[in-house]
């Protein structure tokens, strides 16, 4: 026993010398040959920590003593430097003092909350989101975080799935953009650095196709849909050195996603070469027993391990069984070695085998805790996120010196639900977060009076405080009501078959237009609602999602002009439930229904049209832009060549202001078929009043690329339509042959 151990410190006094002049691959196996298979499937396992619940929790009141015997890899929930650093120094007590990583759900800032995904990619601003990511990445890695569960790349074509607040809504281009900002923004210049933590792509993969739009629902998808719609930011987010990627609780047609070898070994781990490890989601491998597809968490745990599930969170499968199947001869020890090594490598890039307390820094979480700056950055992102959808007879810019404004609605005055799901509650949140209450009163200038009434609660069904709502209204010379979804009724498990403004809303919007007063209606939500009373009656709709701890001084700035509405729906908002799932680049069938009004026999609804209340891409701007001169330099392309497409944008409104203008592209005839369109370019371009501006963008072959039924990624020769616009319904054409060769 003796011998063995002075043998086992020798080698980690040879370990510590030798790290140097090792490779971190080579110091990672170097571990693993001291590690016996307890240490290892311990690497593999993840708990959560009390801090908050993400999930149902296992009670387990030994948590602490399998650290101390090195039985766990990784902690959630657990937060804070002095806390990560208690926990630590358990694991610091363990035999090879291998640290733990500690990882959470910093999905839109950890100490200031950014506004909700969804929102962010209103902004189609790569370097805002990446500089977003960034700080929320700061102020998590000063509390001792290492890793955050972000980006979810998943693509959502269903507003009814809670979770569409938590990605970039529809388009896999887009996505996949946002999805490598997002990454970049989390991970800085490089693992390791104290300002950065490790990304982790999820839910690998296609969770946000659940059907029904029911949350954790089976998915069941062609081959040709995943790969060209639902893969693509995921694959993004590989490329873009993502640490870490979780799968997700859904089966893909039929087969659980945390046992599936197809996405985890053959794609990720295979043709992507993917470096990293793979965490399950919550329980995600121990409820492969729920799908069917294991009899019990000993199979859970062969199938998961086997298909390339590398650490196991909160699911208790791996350590409860994996040792068994290795003993048993029913998982080679290799694999085991190979889940470890992923993980062992990432500790290693993170620097944590030299100083586990690396990123447990009081001083610098302080300094992080209360940066003006960050806020700042914060306040910008909202800004950039709002879209505004109607702004009839220019009613918005308000001016600073109106006499009298009613502020009405269950979310003018809230606090909480402007931070939308997946955020954090600080003490100080009541007086840190500014409500659109007071960011509407600093304001306006001394002169403005600001009437308030509730009207009613966010799923009210009582109409009783109406009446003191009219009767602010009356006395004012224009409304402000803001209404929509508590902050929480969107996110996990949070799917709605019903997705109208909750309770009597749509009612008090009614009753306050009723009062022939301008009304601006705020729409607050983690998705895309059913509005469409408000939507054809009142004057102007901003949409503002949840934005974060500055939503108040983000939607005061722009209701009030000092900054002019810039963000494009990154999702299609239908006119009804019965729509979905509805999106813009959709396949044509073999009898479109032309227009909003369908011919007998054409593929139509009887009693709406096909189109969604407001397209992918649509947002206004105080200003107007239009297109002119959109030009191809060739008509006819050979492969391998570039197409470059120009265009002239002009502000001809009255305002300074920023267009994304969106390229789309149409391959008319193909085997298979492809969509109506298909987003393959945007830029944001700020003009002057009165400015014109000619954009370029360049087209490649791989833009004109996609997975065939064989999932050969090519092109196919014949005529192509290019598009470009400001969304993608108004929309200047052009075209261009493919040549053969
Ligand atoms: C379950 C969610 O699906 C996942 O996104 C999250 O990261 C984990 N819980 C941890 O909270």
């Amino acid at each position: 026993m003796k011998a063995t151990y002075l043998g086992f410190l020798a080698s980690l006094v040879f370990l510590n010398a030798q790290a140097q002049h090792k490779t971190i691959g080579q110091r990672a196996d170097s571990i693993i040959h001291l590690m016996t298979l307890e240490e290892k499937i311990g690497q593999m396992n993840q708990y959560t920590g009390d801090w908050q619940a993400t999930g149902p929790i296992t009670p387990d009141g030994d948590k602490q003593n399998q650290i101390r015997k090195g039985m766990l890899g990784s902690m959630l929930n657990v937060t804070g430097a002095a806390h990560t650093r208690e926990i630590q120094e358990m694991a610091m007590q363990s035999r090879l003092k291998i640290p733990l990583l500690f990882g959470l759900d910093v999905i839109h800032g950890y100490r200031t909350t950014f506004p909700i995904p969804l929102a962010e990619a209103a902004s189609w601003d790569t370097a805002a989101i990446r500089l977003s990511a960034h700080i929320a990445a700061k102020e998590a890695a000063a509390a001792g975080i290492h890793w955050t569960f972000a980006p979810m790349v998943d693509i959502a074509r269903d507003p009814r799935w809670g979770r569409v607040m938590e990605g970039a809504g529809e388009d896999p281009f887009l996505g996949s953009q946002i999805a490598i900002a997002r990454v970049t923004g989390f991970q800085g210049t490089r693992l390791g650095s104290t300002d950065a933590v490790m990304a982790c792509a999820k839910h690998f993969a296609a969770y946000g196709a659940a059907i029904g739009g029911r949350d954790y629902n089976a998915v069941d998808m062609s081959d040709q849909t995943l790969w060209n719609v639902y893969l693509p930011p995921f694959k993004a987010a590989a490329e873009a050195g993502a640490a870490t990627f979780m799968n997700s609780f859904n089966s893909l047609n039929g087969i659980p996603a945390s046992g599936n070898a197809y996405l985890q070994r053959t794609i990720l781990k295979g043709d992507w070469k993917f470096q990293g490890f793979v965490v399950s989601d919550w329980g995600s491998i121990s409820e492969m027993v729920n799908h069917g597809y294991a009899k019990d968490n000993t199979q859970a745990a062969e199938e998961a391990v086997t298909a390339g599930s590398d650490m196991d969170m909160e699911g208790r499968a791996y350590i409860g069984c994996l040792a068994e199947l290795v003993r048993s001869g029913k998982v080679k020890e290799s694999i085991i070695d190979e889940a470890v090594k992923r993980i062992l490598v990432k500790k290693l890039e993170l620097g944590l085998f030299e100083n586990p307390y690396k990123f447990c820094d009081s001083a610098k979480e302080q300094s992080q805790w209360n940066d003006a700056a960050n806020l700042q950055v914060a306040k910008m992102m909202a800004e950039r996120s709002i879209v505004l959808l109607k702004n009839q007879q220019g009613l918005l810019p308000l001016s600073k010196q109106t006499k009298t404004i009613a502020l009405i609605g269950p979310l003018m005055k809230s606090v909480r639900d402007n931070l939308g799901f997946w955020s954090f509650a600080w003490p100080d949140d009541t007086t840190r977060i500014i409500t659109q209450y007071d960011g509407i009163q600093k304001k306006v200038g001394a002169g403005t009076h600001l009437l308030y009434a509730q009207g009613c609660g966010i799923k009210d069904t009582s109409t009783a405080g109406f009446s003191e709502a009219i009767q602010a209204a009356a006395q004012a010379d224009v409304v402000i009501v803001s209404v929509g979804e508590a902050g929480n009724m969107s996110g996990e498990a949070k799917s709605r078959s019903n997705i109208h403004l909750p309770g009597v809303q749509e009612e008090l919007i009614k009753a306050l237009c009723a009062t022939g007063k301008p009304v601006v209606v705020l729409i607050n939500a983690g998705r895309p609602l059913v509005f469409n009373w408000t939507a054809d009656h009142a004057p102007a709709i901003v949409y503002t999602w949840f934005l974060g701890t500055e939503a108040g001084d983000a939607i005061a700035d722009v209701l009030f002009g000092d900054y002019n509405p810039s963000g494009k729906l990154p999702i299609s908002f239908p006119r009804s439930e019965g729509q979905i799932p509805i999106y813009y680049n959709h396949f044509n069938t073999g009898r479109p229904a032309h227009g909003d009004a369908p011919a007998p026999y054409t593929s139509g609804y009887l009693d709406l049209p096909n189109s969604p209340q407001y397209a992918f891409g649509y947002g206004l701007s105080y200003t107007n832009f239009s297109y002119s001169g959109l030009k191809l330099d060739k008509n006819q392309v050979h492969s391998g060549q570039d197409i470059q497409v120009t265009v002239q944008v002009s502000n001809t409104g009255n305002y300074d202001g920023e267009e994304t203008a969106q390229l789309y592209i149409r391959d008319i005839v193909s085997q298979p078929v492809r969509p109506v369109k298909e987003l393959k370019a945007f830029q944001k371009v700020w003009l002057k009043k009165g400015e014109t501006k000619t954009i370029t963008f360049t087209l490649t072959s791989k833009d004109l690329s996609f997975y065939d039924n064989d999932l050969h990624f090519s092109f196919q020769p014949g005529d192509f339509k290019v598009f470009v616009g400001g969304n993608s319904q108004d929309v200047k054409e052009a075209g261009f042959t493919l040549l053969d060769q």
